[in-house]
């Protein structure tokens, strides 16, 4: 029977990147991967293929409405779907093959199957109907997510899709209805909407992308509107009629009342993602799941059995890639005895729409309810020069300091590059910087950055260019 330090099964951001964490650490590492191709959802159906579509729905955009008014002029710009799926596989297949390739540099096993746990230090691989047991010092489960289903509304992934089907439609729906205007509703609606669908997104709340900043979700739902975009907010879809050529959905006041039909080609559930257990065997093996079907874990991302952890999207916390990778780095390091840590206050978020929203730290909601006491620095894209020369204007920066330390408490930037933008305000929250510090750093000119620095000018109300 093989035997390994450490087995990790699946292999998403969050299990190979442990993967080679722990190789380097000097561990004898196996993975278990029951998809034909290795990266998780985040390089086959996730992150990487929904933000090909982006990029190249972006260019066809721009192609049409831009290029004009800087004095490039071509003809209008034509679909060619089939290639631009074809450009979507190419940068998976380039990905995947990438982690191939680090699997092999890092000498680390791949076994291929659905891994089940037999209890601590045993592990089950089952593939085509046959299974091997392998022996192991330490698991991790890094298994990951699911889509979330509506109930009485059954996912084909061809009419009724998941952001699966979404990233892989066949043709571009006259009629797109979203359900759900969170990150997954926003960016593969913004792809179909540039591609010349009618977007309609229907939220159950009152807002969208619940959990950002309030002011930068309504100024970015203002924006989405001017592309096009139609909203029902407080609204809930409770059917799907698939009965005729076209999809009737009934809609509802999310508090209930008067429903009405609206009609649609393709559906889009986005209602969020749910832990991925199923097959695993936590529970014969005395793993214990949390109140929403989540692996319980502790601060050292142990489970309830010794030599058991787990991270990524199956534990609790944002289901972001980067949050499972540096889960990943941490618990390889926690079991090679060093003292690995994730500071959860320092995650970014970015919605790859355009513009760009992104953020980290604390919103202004979250500090009201805390009841702590803070100072608001806001710089416009307007005001900024490179934006100005480009005219690509939309958007502000806000940053959120403590009113009595001006300690940078959470940042949030909407417009063009506002996720390669949100970092500088991460490294500055990881070493407790203040605005002062953020205003005193020189940026080059002209950069869109330079909002970032006007807006901690902005918090000591000395903005230069406003
Ligand atoms: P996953 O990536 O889900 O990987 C889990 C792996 O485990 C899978 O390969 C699965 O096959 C395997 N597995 C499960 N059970 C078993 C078993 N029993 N045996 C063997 N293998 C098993 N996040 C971002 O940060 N940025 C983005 O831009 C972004 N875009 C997204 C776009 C879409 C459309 C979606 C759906 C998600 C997106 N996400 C994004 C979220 C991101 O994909 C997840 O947060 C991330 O993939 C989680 O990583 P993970 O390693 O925990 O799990
Ligand atoms: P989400 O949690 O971001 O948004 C789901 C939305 O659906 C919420 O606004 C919610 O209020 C709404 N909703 C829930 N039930 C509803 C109902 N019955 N009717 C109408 N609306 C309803 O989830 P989403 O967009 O599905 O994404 C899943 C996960 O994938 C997210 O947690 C996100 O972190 C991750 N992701 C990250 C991306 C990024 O970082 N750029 C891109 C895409 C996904």
């Amino acid at each position: 029977m093989a035997s390994y330090d450490l087995v990790v099964i699946g292999t998403g951001p969050g299990g190979y990147v442990c993967a080679v964490r722990a190789a380097q650490l000097g561990m004898k590492v196996a993975v278990v991967e029951k998809n034909p191709t290795l990266g998780g959802t985040c390089l086959n159906v996730g992150c990487m293929p929904s933000k090909a579509l982006l990029h190249a729905s972006e260019m066809f955009e721009e192609a049409a409405h831009s290029f004009a008014k800087m004095g490039v002029s071509v003809s209008a710009p034509k679909l060619d779907l089939p290639s631009m799926m074809n450009f979507k596989q190419q940068g998976i297949d380039g990905n995947v093959k990438g982690v191939d390739f680090l699997m092999k540099k890092n000498k680390i096993d791949v076994l291929k199957g659905a891994g089940k746990i037999l209890g601590a230090g045993k592990v089950e691989v089952s593939a085509n109907g046959s299974t091997q047991t392998v022996e192991t010092k330490n698991i991790v489960i890094a298994t990951g997510s699911d889509i979330a289903r509506l109930k009485g509304i059954e996912i084909d992934e061809k009419r009724i899709v998941s952001s699966t089907g979404a990233l892989s439609l066949e043709k571009v729906p006259e009629r797109l209805l979203i359900i759900g205007a969170g990150v997954i509703g926003l960016e593969l609606g913004s792809v179909w909407k540039r591609l010349g669908a009618e977007v309609m997104v229907v939220e159950f709340l009152d807002r969208i992308l619940p959990g950002m900043d309030g002011e930068i979700a309504k100024q970015f739902q203002r924006i989405l509107e001017k592309q096009g975009f139609a909203f029902k907010l407080g609204t809930k879809v409770t059917a799907v009629d698939t009965s005729g050529k076209t999809l009737l959905a009934k809609v509802e006041p999310a508090a209930g009342g008067a429903s009405e039909t609206i009609e649609a080609d393709v559906v889009l559930v986005a209602i969020g993602r749910v832990p991925f257990t199923d097959g695993l065997g936590l529970k014969e093996a005395g793993v214990a799941l949390d109140n929403r079907g989540r692996v319980q874990i502790d601060p050292h991302f142990a489970t309830t059995v010794k030599g058991i952890y787990a991270i990524g999207d199956v534990v609790a916390g944002p289901m972001l890639a980067h949050k499972a990778e540096d889960e990943g780095v941490a618990v390889a390091e926690i079991i090679a005895g060093q003292a690995g840590h994730v500071n959860y206050d320092v995650i970014p978020g970015v919605v790859y729409t355009t513009p760009e929203v992104s953020s980290v730290g604390k919103t202004e909601e979250e500090l009201k309810q805390a009841g702590i006491a803070y100072t608001v620095g806001k710089f416009p894209f307007t005001a900024n020069g490179r934006s100005k020369v480009n005219q690509t204007t939309e958007g502000f920066v806000k940053i959120l300091a403590d009113a009595k330390t001006d300690r940078v408490l959470g940042v949030h930037i909407i417009g063009r590059e506002a996720g390669e933008m949100i970092h500088e305000a991460a490294v500055l929250m990881e070493f407790g910087g203040s605005a002062e510090d953020l205003a005193r750093t020189c940026h080059a000119h002209p950069t869109r950055s330079e909002a970032i620095k006007e807006a901690a000018l902005a918090v000591g109300k000395r903005a230069i260019h406003m």
